[in-house]
């Protein structure tokens, strides 16, 4: 059996909105000490509805999957909704991950969680 599925593999080889929103309202950051990997997410919220969301992930095939497929995920969902967003939803979203790739998915759901965490912090010290 092969190691990745076929959606970590499409994931991974083209990875849907990599790159920085400039005016982002929100980032996040999340990082794996063990791995040294790093994932970053960007979002644009308007009315509390995620209307764009960028990545940048310096880290492994899983890591770059599960950031492309989060931000798939989570794009046009209200925050809310997408702080729910888990680890294993993103894993089961690609088709699975090997055990010991797991941890790579939770980044993703670190990430988004720091941004929309930042965001609602913001959102309180706003007048
Ligand atoms: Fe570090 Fe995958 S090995 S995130």
């Amino acid at each position: 059996m092969a190691l990745y599925s076929e959606k970590v593999m499409q994931h991974f080889l083209n990875p849907q909105n990599v790159g920085i929103i400039e005016d982002a309202d929100a980032v996040g950051e999340a990082g794996n000490a063990k791995c040294g990997d790093i994932m970053r997410m960007y979002l644009k919220i308007d009315d509390d509805v995620i209307t764009d969301v960028k990545f940048e992930t310096f880290g492994c095939a899983s890591a770059i999957a599960s950031s492309s497929m989060a931000t798939e995920l989570i794009k046009g969902k209200p925050v809310g909704e997408a702080a729910e967003l888990t680890n294993k939803a993103v894993a089961e979203a690609l088709d699975g991950l090997p055990a010991y790739k797991m941890h790579c998915s939770v980044l993703a759901e670190e990430a988004i969680r720091d941004a929309l965490e930042n965001y609602n912090k913001n959102k309180e010290n706003k007048p």
